[in-house]
């Protein structure tokens, strides 16, 4: 299987596990990014019922609705039965990289609000130990300066994501030398920072259920 059909492969058999979850009142919870495109397409097709939708990002807005699927403001949703979302990189422990699209506030956020996470990767996402993929970093636009000085004090080279401003309408960091052997543990030194939104490290949000399509098919794994 190619990467683009593995991601094809964990989105419908995303798409499957939900189906058999969810019912007319639940809301469920997308991400971004081209496999969750796939999932997307894939509950479509099935024709699942749901209460409705709460969307990490204006690209995953713009599917769901394509397909009249209802879009939710998070603000009155009090409990989301299940999120499914990609990674740009996973470890053993289900620790997460994410951002590589930009969404990584949207993702965090809906991701801390449901009851259930699950992570659909292709098989490239797995790694013995997060950071070779750069680190996403939402940032208030004013606070780069500030905020590139101190992930040089954590070892961090900071880069500007190129004409790149978020749903929120803020800008990326992307960065690159900071050893994430201990994500928790980065995770709160990042947050402490002032001018951080948010960050990609999703230590404190991890899965309960990663689907990973390799080429021996697909392979559910449960934390
Ligand atoms: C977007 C993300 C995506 O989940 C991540 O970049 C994976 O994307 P893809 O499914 O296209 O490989 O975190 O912010």
């Amino acid at each position: 299987m190619t990467q683009n059909e593995q991601k094809r492969a964990v989105g419908m058999a995303a798409a499957d596990l939900v189906d058999s979850i969810v019912g007319d009142s639940d809301v469920v919870g997308f991400g971004t990014g081209s496999t969750v495109k796939h999932f997307v397409d894939a509950l479509a097709e099935r024709q699942t019922t749901f209460q409705g939708a709460v969307s990490s990002s204006e690209v995953t807005t713009e599917q769901l609705q394509s397909y009249g699927i209802p879009i939710l403001d998070p603000s009155n949703v009090s409990s989301i039965r299940v999120y499914v979302d990609g990674a740009d990189e996973v470890d053993p422990h289900f620790n997460l990289i994410k951002g590589g699209g930009g969404a990584l506030t949207r993702e965090k956020i809906v991701a801390s609000m449901a009851q259930e996470f699950i992570c659909i990767v292709d098989e490239s996402k797995r790694v013995s130990e997060l950071g070779q993929f750069p680190l996403s970093v939402e940032i208030v636009p004013m606070a780069q300066a500030l905020v590139s000085g101190e992930f040089a004090r954590l070892g961090g080279i900071a880069q500007l994501r190129d004409s790149f401003v978020t749903d929120n309408g803020n800008v990326i960091l992307d960065v690159t030398g900071l050893n994430l052997r201990d994500p928790a543990s980065m995770d709160r030194q990042i947050n402490e920072i002032v001018g951080v939104v948010c960050h990609g490290i999703f230590a404190r949000q991890r899965p309960q259920k990663l689907i990973v399509g390799t080429q021996r098919g697909v392979e559910v794994e449960i934390r």
